[in-house]
């Protein structure tokens, strides 16, 4: 079993690691065979939406996930307190200055397309009357927090803009580890994606936390 890294960031600030960010390390600890595989041999360009407090990251970087080639890591948030959190933690488990890069963005805006060969992220998934707006200053902390969490209509106006852009944000050989509730409707967007032909999807991880029947699924070209 993988070590899980050590966090201690002000989580009025950043999302707190809970199920869902511990059940994205077991997905990314179940695919490393599927990983080296699909990307040995290759510097990967690895890239986390959301690292929040930058657990998921810095596990990818002291666990050598994908593979035991060097990879670039790029943790991409809206949220300022997210990237000091990110930094911190890669600080805290001696993966600093690892090829880590964190940059405030909105998704991958201001990424170069088709660049990402891993591509990482555990959404705002839930379910709410609209998105919060982004806050204007770094110091609206109960704003930022809500961004963590609320994901307008079924939870998926987030998940699906990242969705929508998938083949424009994965290099060729590129696949995304995605996470969602059963209230996002996953088997319905993934059947829909499947039927255009130019995706696989796979359902790598699924587990229950409390009420909430959370899941991870694999995307990757139909070449
Ligand atoms: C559920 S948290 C996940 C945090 C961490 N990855 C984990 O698993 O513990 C979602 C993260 O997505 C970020 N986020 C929300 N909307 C975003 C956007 N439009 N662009 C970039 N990041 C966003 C939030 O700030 C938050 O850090």
């Amino acid at each position: 079993m993988l070590p899980t890294p050590y966090t201690k960031f002000d989580y009025d600030k950043v999302y707190e690691p809970s199920e869902d960010s511990f059940l994205l390390l077991d997905c990314l600890e179940s695919e490393l065979k599927f990983l080296d595989e699909k990307l040995k041999g290759k510097l990967s360009v690895v890239c986390e939406i959301g690292p929040g407090s930058g657990i998921v990251t810095t596990f990818m970087i002291q666990n050598s996930i994908p593979s035991l080639n060097s990879s670039i890591y790029l943790a991409v948030d809206i949220n300022p307190w997210a990237l000091e959190s990110t930094i911190d933690t890669a600080a805290r488990n001696n993966c600093k200055g690892r090829y880590l890069d964190t940059i405030q963005c909105n998704l991958t805006d201001s990424l170069k397309a088709n660049e990402v060969d891993l591509l990482v992220f555990n959404p705002p998934y839930v379910p709410a009357e609209e998105v919060p707006q982004i806050p204007e200053s770094k110091g609206e902390i109960d704003n930022w927090l809500d961004l963590a969490l609320l994901g307008g209509k079924d939870g998926m106006v987030i998940t699906n803009k990242v969705l929508e852009n998938l083949d424009s944000i994965l290099s060729s050989n590129g696949v995304a580890y995605i996470l969602f509730c059963a209230r996002n409707k996953p088997e319905v967007i993934t059947a829909e994606m499947k039927k255009t032909g130019n995706w696989k999807i796979e359902l790598v991880e699924t587990r229950k936390a409390g009420w909430e029947v959370l899941s991870v699924y694999r995307f990757e070209r139909q070449h």
